[in-house]
């Protein structure tokens, strides 16, 4: 069982830069089925899910080519439509390729990708939009098939009934090549979903509105070939913020697009956070005591759920009584019994966590749950009296590239075992 240690009550000092979003490399990834033409995606961030993605579509008939962090993909021609149960159950995200195969090919079968520690994660918005493009959808031994009418996928109205960003981007991959127009409405906002669309329509396509809850797409016949760069990961960057708030230091963080944060960075200025940013760089300066927060997540541009783990950890410290509400999903708080072996004193009512400040927290034990539970329970380790071991570590390399390193060079004594 991977684990990783840290010696924590240590102070950061240095520079951290971003990498590439996990959250956009994944769908952009998958649209790379759309078009028989080459696609250069540069800021690729190395990690498991990416790593996962990309055996996907490989299985499919991409030929994928790398160096560092660009990647050159070409997918002459679909060799496979079927995503197995092995590879989706891994990773939900694997469910994307569901809109670009049905959009290329006009054929799909993709697993049911189940559900996962945060929940039961149904996949029935995506089916409703794939069913109103046209295509027919039937459900056995525990994988969707989805067959689009011999006429091929034709643009429509798609009404979400709640906003989701995976359904989103499915929607928008299978409309890219419908006939006529499609618009969405309630579409998710996040910038993950504008980075798909700029990627898509750098191949041609004829996206307009995203970024808002109407997107408009006019279908095209076929993509082409283009360079596009990811943006850069604004959980990654905001939980290092968080990281640098904990432990009181003097930190550098780079790449950080504030026009993507900023509610988080709304929390922080009511915590009383000092820092000063630069275009893409904050320097975070911080020896006073926090206040304490009253937060509810909610889809962009509100308070990310992928950062309540982290601001929790953070509450720990404040000064004060503070209450954080998950309204996303419906089983995110895995990570408080870990937090309270640690010794935060965390209680959970219902769909809201009360969390008492002033803690001091000793190195213990802990599980990582999922991958923002894992980072939460680092943050607490940096601050933990002691020496900290978190098992089951593999949750963390999904979605944090290089935090080993990017710790130890900030003076973090952090080791990696099995
Ligand atoms: C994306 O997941 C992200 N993953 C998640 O990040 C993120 O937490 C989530 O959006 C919300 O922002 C990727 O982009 C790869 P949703 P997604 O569909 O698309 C319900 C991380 O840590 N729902 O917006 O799966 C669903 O159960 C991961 O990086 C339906 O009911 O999330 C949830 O309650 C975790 N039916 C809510 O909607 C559906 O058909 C939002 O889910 C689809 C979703």
């Amino acid at each position: 069982m991977n684990f990783i240690s840290i010696v924590g009550n240590c102070k950061l000092k240095g520079l951290i830069e971003i990498s590439g979003a996990k959250n956009s490399a994944l769908p952009i990834l998958a649209s790379a089925l759309l078009t028989d033409k080459v696609l250069c995606l540069k800021n690729i961030p190395k990690l498991l899910d990416v790593e996962s993605m990309i055996s996907l579509i490989g299985s499919l008939g991409s030929k994928v080519k790398n160096k560092h962090n660009t990647y050159l993909l070409e997918t002459k021609k679909i060799s496979s439509c079927k995503a197995d149960y092995d590879l989706v159950r891994k990773m939900r995200a694997s469910f994307l390729v569901l809109g670009p195969l049905l959009a290329r090919e006009g054929y799909a079968e993709v697993s049911l990708p189940g559900g996962c520690a945060i929940g039961t994660r149904p996949v029935d918005m995506h089916l409703y939009a794939m069913k109103k493009l046209g295509a027919n959808i039937s459900i056995s031994d525990g994988y969707v098939r989805a067959k689009r009418k011999i006429k091929g996928l034709v643009g429509e109205k798609i009404a979400f009934s709640k906003i989701s960003v995976g359904a989103t981007e499915n929607a928008i991959m299978a409309a890219v090549l419908a006939k006529g127009e499609t618009l969405i409405e309630n579409a998710a906002k996040e910038p993950e979903v504008i980075d798909l669309c700029n990627c898509l329509n750098a191949m041609g396509a004829n996206i307009e509105g995203m970024g808002s809850n109407k997107i408009h797409i006019q279908g095209v016949t076929n993509l082409l070939s283009a360079s596009h760069e990811v943006i850069s990961d604004r959980i990654e960057a905001c939980t290092y913020i968080i990281a640098a708030a904990i432990t009181n230091s003097k930190l550098t963080i780079k790449k950080v697009n504030f026009n993507y944060i900023n509610s988080f960075m709304r929390v922080m200025d009511k915590m009383g956070l000092n820092y000063s940013i630069n275009k893409e760089e904050i320097f975070i300066e911080n020896n006073v005591k926090l206040d304490p927060i009253k937060i509810k997540t909610e889809e962009y541009p509100g308070f990310p759920t992928d950062l309540q783990a982290q601001l929790m950890t953070l509450a720990c410290f404040s000064n004060g009584i503070s209450e954080i509400e998950e309204n996303i999903f419906e089983n995110r708080f895995m990570h408080v019994p870990e937090l309270n072996r640690l010794g935060a004193n965390i209680e959970i009512k219902g769909s809201k966590a009360i969390i008492l400040g002033n803690r001091n927290l000793f190195g213990a034990e802990v599980m990582a749950t999922d991958l923002r539970a894992s980072v939460s329970l680092i943050l607490a380790a940096l601050k933990a009296k002691g020496r900290t071991k978190i098992n089951r570590i593999y949750h963390l390399d999904r979605g944090y590239e290089n935090l080993d390193y990017k710790l130890s060079s900030c003076g973090v004594n952090i080791k990696r075992g099995k």
